[in-house]
């Protein structure tokens, strides 16, 4: 009777501690992106690693991967449904299979500046948009800003007849494979890691994107010109899975939020910075010309390529775009 009692002391102090074991287990969070470490998306993912590291230490871990390390955008939406890598940044453009909706982030001139971005992203309507994806199982923790696109081609690109017959490199995204065509231009869908090699082997004539990716990536010593549009926005959502994210105990979530939250003012202060410092960078490098647009010709690339709106309106919602429109006033 003696050595029963003392068999399942031993038992119950062998499963207290086994149990303390599962729960101090470290929870590791791969983040995998596709931009350098020196962009603003880049910044910000190391940050939050840190401020995950210290605020929970022992906890939680973030490794990252930056630069399409381990996948492109297309791949890691697969990998995070599936719980190979469990938070991402991609841009809204490249979430065409799992929502319609995020392409109102593709619509051509709706957005007036990366101020407007703020406001719709900060207010009642972009906040509710984050839950877009849900039913697909994504589950969006934020809005991270790049900014303003740019037009570039080994051309110049002053009206939107001189995009007639280029070939684009777009992101996988018919909003803008239809900003393309609403200028008699032809848009190809490609890879981000792939851009470079296209622009220089000349698989294509030309591409959009923000002064950040066009500087880090090295697109402007593979251009003649680039045209100042601030056409369209690129703005990324912070994206887990909803499975991952559920699993997660309450008081982990909570702290995460609020790092999300902080890591997300800094990135925003970091984007505004790289728009800037990235398009004094490229000018000082002299390696290609950067034009600027009259009004009357940033009206005309506009009223050619605004149709786009009608056209995916149900889609990304009436009220999506009026608002937008009154943070853009
Ligand atoms: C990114 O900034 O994450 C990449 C955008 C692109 O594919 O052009």
């Amino acid at each position: 009777m003696h050595s029963f009692v003392r068999f399942f002391a031993v038992l119950i102090i062998c499963s207290l501690a086994f149990s303390q074991t599962i729960m101090a287990k470290e929870i590791v969070i791969k983040f995998s992106h596709v931009t350098t470490e020196k962009t603003p998306k880049g910044k910000a993912a190391k940050y939050l690693q840190e401020l995950v590291a210290q605020r929970l230490k022992g906890k939680v871990r973030i490794d990252v991967y930056p630069n399409s390390q381990l996948y492109n955008d297309k791949e890691v939406l697969k990998a995070l449904l599936l719980g190979d890598v469990q938070m991402a940044a991609p841009s809204l453009s490249k979430f065409g299979k799992y929502t319609k909706k995020w392409g109102l982030f593709d619509l051509p001139f709706l957005f007036a500046d990366n101020k407007a971005v703020a406001c719709f992203t900060n207010g009642p309507k972009g906040q509710a948009l984050l839950d877009a994806a849900s039913t697909k199982g994504l589950k969006g923790l934020g809005y991270w800003l790049n900014g303003m696109k740019q037009l570039s081609a080994n051309k110049p690109l002053i009206t939107p007849s001189d995009a007639k017959g280029e070939k684009f490199r777009i992101m996988s995204s018919d909003v803008l494979e239809a900003q393309f065509k609403a200028v008699d231009a032809n848009p190809q869908k490609m890879a981000f890691s792939e851009v470079y090699n296209a622009l220089s082997t000349g698989v294509i004539d030309g591409q959009e994107n923000t002064w950040s990716n066009i500087r880090t990536k090295k697109f402007f010593e593979v251009q003649t010109d680039f045209t100042e549009s601030n056409h369209g926005v690129l703005e990324y959502v912070l994206v887990t899975s909803t499975e991952f994210w559920n699993s997660l105990p309450k008081d982990i979530q909570t702290e995460l939020s609020a790092i999300i939250k902080e890591v997300t003012l800094k990135e925003t202060q970091w984007a505004l910075e790289a728009a800037q410092a990235d398009k004094e960078y490229i000018i000082a490098s002299g390696r290609t010309k950067i034009h600027t647009l009259t009004n009357e010709q940033a009206a005309q690339w506009a009223s050619a390529m605004k149709p786009v709106w009608k056209q995916f309106e149900a889609n990304v919602g009436k009220d999506n775009i009026a608002a937008v429109r009154k943070c853009s006033e």
